[in-house]
């Protein structure tokens, strides 16, 4: 069976995560490479709808549980339909956001705590764990102004309702990104943190060598 590359991107709203994912799928292409990009929540049609109820702000009375069920179920509805499948089949698999996300936003974030995120990751995805996790994550104080700056821009413009967690305050912001980092110190070998307020360019080499060497590290030549 051939062994598929399982590709991760975490970080806060608006720390670069989608532009990166777009450059790095460009950086596949230029070597003959042709990765399947995915993103959480969503990436399935029953993950688009579980997607719309998460982030619409009309969810107002959604309990900190129910988030992270409907995290879950999209999640494994993600596993079963899109990123197993493509890994069984030898792909590169890029996702915008997996189980790190949950472990921060709900986890931290919302105070649920990491070993109940921990083992319903188990349960409910097999434990199914990244090859490498590409974290971009400045400091506080920027991840903070960057998050502030962007949700200011989301509310000028219009399209689909995506802003109920960009309604959140600073010290929800904090304790996500205090739990990232508490995730990247736990697993060094697995997640790769992208510090500093980087230009795009600079993100991207960053992100590129850490892909590299990964590539090397399983065999692939690339
Ligand atoms: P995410 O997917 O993490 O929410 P985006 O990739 O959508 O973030 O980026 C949010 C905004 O910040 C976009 O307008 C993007 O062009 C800009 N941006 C992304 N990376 C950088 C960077 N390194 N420096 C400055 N601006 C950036
Ligand atoms: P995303 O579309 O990646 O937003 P952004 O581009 O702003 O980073 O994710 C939507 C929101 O969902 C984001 O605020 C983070 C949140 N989220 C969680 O709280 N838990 C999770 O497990 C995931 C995957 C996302």
């Amino acid at each position: 069976m051939p062994r598929g590359v399982f590709i991760t991107l975490e970080g806060l709203d608006g720390s670069g995560k989608s532009t990166q994912i777009k450059r790095l799928a460009d950086w596949f292409h230029k070597r003959g490479l042709d990765p399947v990009l995915t993103r959480q929540p969503g990436g399935t049609p029953t993950g688009d709808r579980i997607r719309t109820l998460l982030l619409d702000s009309a969810s107002t009375a959604l309990s900190p549980v129910t988030e992270l069920a409907l995290m879950f179920a999209d999640r494994a509805q993600a596993i079963a339909e899109v990123i197993q499948p493509a890994l069984d089949a030898g792909r590169i698999v890029l996702c915008d956001r997996f189980t790190d996300s949950t472990e921060a936003y709900q986890g931290g974030g919302r105070e649920l705590g990491s070993a109940l995120v921990l083992d319903l990751h188990r349960l409910l995805c097999g434990n199914l764990r990244p090859d490498l996790t590409l974290l971009l994550l400045p400091s506080l104080e920027s991840s903070l102004e960057r998050a502030r700056r962007r949700n200011t821009r989301t509310a000028q413009h219009a399209g689909p309702d995506e802003s109920r967690f960009e309604q959140e305050q600073d010290a929800f912001y904090r304790r996500v990104w205090l739990k990232y980092s508490e995730i990247a110190a736990r697993e060094p070998g697995r997640v790769v943190q992208i510090e500093g307020n980087l230009s795009i360019d600079e993100a991207h080499e960053q992100i590129a060598e850490a892909v590299s060497e990964l590539l090397v590290a399983l065999g692939h030549h690339a």
